[in-house]
């Protein structure tokens, strides 16, 4: 079997690495991949992930019998309904699916209309109308854009001028969502649908502030445990119940034949756990630390999720811990340099370490960094300390100028205590 997977991210190297684990496959390609897939991938370097046209021939002209498509934005141009339609299997919803995560008006309305749990929520399309209510309401509240923004389309607030500025810059884009802050902690909890059936996977725990003990602003993700150690495990069978059913037989209702990965962003509360949005694709870094931990051979799991024959599966999960630490180039979340020459030469190697790539290139023999989260250092273990020690010796390894990476990922464990790296 051939597979072909769109993206060139930290998620996309762990996807096509365990793609690759399968005794099935007879040919990894990765569209356009990154570095560390070209080590057993080929890379099709000229093709970018959203260019559907250019994946599509692709697909054809290399005999692709599975598609993964990895990223939100091809999921949203509905590149899996150009591949559906000349016959090419694929995981990931069609565009009419992906509106879960490309409009977060439409998913509040969803959420409404099928009674799923989420934060009480206004939406507005103008704004004098958006204007008055943000100067009579009480704070804090969140503010959302409602399309795509790569996370960076929300703010928390409790300023009726800063909320004030965010909202009007952002209503000529589009509706904007104004809704309540919610407490508690976060949850990430992904299930596999084949648009009849659905599988859970276990749940992880994403860092998405830049700064230690969640301060400053706001990234793709920094860092990562799974399973959640803090997550209290009784309330699985609550979040199936009011939350993950209620959303697939929605997407039954609503007509909607979903085959791909459905990412809850959950907030647990005091009053139960509540959807804060819905992401139609696995999340990154999430995948980094929970690939690793899926025992099932990703040709049959994800054939059986694009073909509708995911009920003949179940999930198996590893017993082990993993976490992740994302090391990043200097100065991101805001500007950084891409392009900065990597030295590999002492990562560790074995079974409990996995680095993944996140857009690096390849250019005469040297490894050049491509963006601003640029590695994944995975470490699984039997217990936490072991996972977490080996992560960080892993990203302590990882040598270019400005490297960085949050020291403090999975802390809570022990009670917040700071206790610095191994390495
Ligand atoms: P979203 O893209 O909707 O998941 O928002 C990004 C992040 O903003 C979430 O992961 C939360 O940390 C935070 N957030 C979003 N909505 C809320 C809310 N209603 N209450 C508190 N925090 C929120
Ligand atoms: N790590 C959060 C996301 O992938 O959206």
């Amino acid at each position: 079997m051939k597979v072909l997977i769109v993206g060139n991210g930290g998620r996309e190297h762990a996807i096509a690495w365990k793609f690759s684990q399968s005794t099935r496959h007879s040919g990894i390609f990765c569209a356009p991949g990154n570095a560390g897939t070209a080590s057993f991938a080929r890379n099709l370097d000229g093709l970018s992930s959203d260019d559907l046209e250019g994946i599509c021939s692709a697909a054809k002209e290399h005999d692709i019998d599975l598609v993964f498509i990895g990223p939100e934005v091809p999921l949203s141009m509905g590149l899996a309904d150009e591949l559906r339609r000349r016959n090419i299997l694929c995981v990931g919803p069609g565009a009419e699916g992906a509106r879960l995560e490309s409009s977060k008006a439409y998913s509040k309305e969803f959420m409404l209309r099928h009674n799923i749990p989420t934060a009480e929520a206004r939406i507005f399309d103008e704004a004098a109308e958006l204007e008055a209510y943000l100067s009579k309401a009480t704070y804090p509240l969140v503010i959302k854009k409602s399309g795509l923004a790569a996370g960076k389309g929300v703010l928390e607030s409790d300023s009726a001028e800063e909320s004030r500025k965010f909202a009007l810059e952002h209503i000529g884009e589009g509706p904007v969502v104004v809704e309540e802050y919610l407490r508690g902690y976060e949850i990430s909890l992904f299930a596999l649908s084949d648009g009849k059936q659905y599988r859970l996977l276990v749940e992880a725990a994403d860092y998405k502030k830049a700064g230690e003990n969640n301060s400053g602003p706001n990234t793709g993700g920094m860092g990562v445990v799974c399973p959640v150690p803090w997550f209290e495990a009784n309330l699985m069978p609550r979040i199936e119940e009011e939350i993950v059913r209620p959303t697939f037989s929605g997407l039954e209702a609503d007509g909607i034949d979903y085959r791909g990965i459905l990412y809850f962003g959950l907030m647990i509360t005091e009053s139960g756990p509540k959807v804060l949005e819905y992401n139609v694709r696995f999340g990154d870094p999430e995948a980094q630390a929970l690939v690793p931990l899926i025992e099932n051979d990703f040709c049959n799991l994800f054939e059986a999720v694009a073909g509708g024959t995911l009920g003949e599966h179940q999930i198996r999960m590893s017993e082990l811990q993993s976490l992740c630490v994302v090391v990043a180039a200097e100065g991101y979340p805001g500007i950084y340099q891409k392009g900065i020459p990597v030295d590999l030469g002492r990562v560790p190697a074995g079974p409990n370490y996995q680095l993944f790539h996140a857009g690096t290139v390849e250019a005469e023999g040297n490894i050049l960094t491509g963006g601003g989260r640029c590695f994944a250092a995975v470490g699984t273990g039997r217990d936490f300390l072991k996972a977490r020690n080996r992560s960080y010796e892993l990203a302590a390894s990882i040598q270019f100028k400005g490297a960085w990476y949050r020291k403090d990922i999975g802390n809570r464990v022990f009670g917040n205590r700071e206790i610095g790296p191994s390495a």
